[in-house]
């Protein structure tokens, strides 16, 4: 993992992602466990998005998304497969965007300030490792533009880490 995080936080949204996007593969190491990654990467989310309340992982075993490294608030521990927006991103392997979490059938509400959410599938070599869940205590926070570079980076991601460490 590269020491320092070579974005400033108050460039614009777009700008932000173009430059992680360059910067998955200097950020991450294919030698440190892949823990190690996971939890960094959310720290990288967090701090350059004020918007992102909560940044986490869940880490799919046997049908149950398990919760992985995050930060954020405290958050519910395991979630089912087609439970939840979480839940229904993996089983359905497509991203969710959810402008309205009340508005959302079944979505599981660990912190109740949060108020929209973005749910990314991690899927490498057609093999589901979990979902990324990102949620926003603002309404309407996520959209295309959000979806599309996370998706991005979080494959650019996939690509770098040291799966082969993957616990569950
Ligand atoms: N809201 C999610 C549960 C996880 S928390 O947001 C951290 C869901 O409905 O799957």
């Amino acid at each position: 993992m590269a020491e320092s995080l070579l974005i400033d936080k108050t460039l614009p949204k777009e700008e932000k992602y173009k430059l992680l996007v360059e910067q998955v593969n200097y950020l991450f190491d294919e030698n440190d466990h892949v823990l190690s990654s996971l939890s960094n990467f959310t720290a990288v989310l967090k701090h350059l998005f004020d918007s992102f309340s909560w940044v986490g992982f869940y880490l799919l075993e046997s049908d149950i998304l398990h919760l992985g490294p995050f930060q954020g608030k405290l958050a519910c521990t395991r979630i089912n497969l087609g439970k939840g927006v979480c839940g229904t991103s993996a089983q359905m392997r497509e991203s969710i965007i959810v402008p309205d979490v009340d508005k959302f059938p079944g979505h599981i509400a660990c912190d109740s300030d949060s108020k929209s959410e973005l749910v990314i599938p991690l899927i490498k070599d057609n093999f589901l490792f979990g979902v990324l869940d990102i949620d926003s205590t603002q309404y309407n926070n996520f959209d295309d533009m959000d979806k599309l570079y996370l998706e991005k980076i979080c494959n650019l991601f996939l690509q770098k880490i040291n799966l082969s460490s993957f616990v569950l």
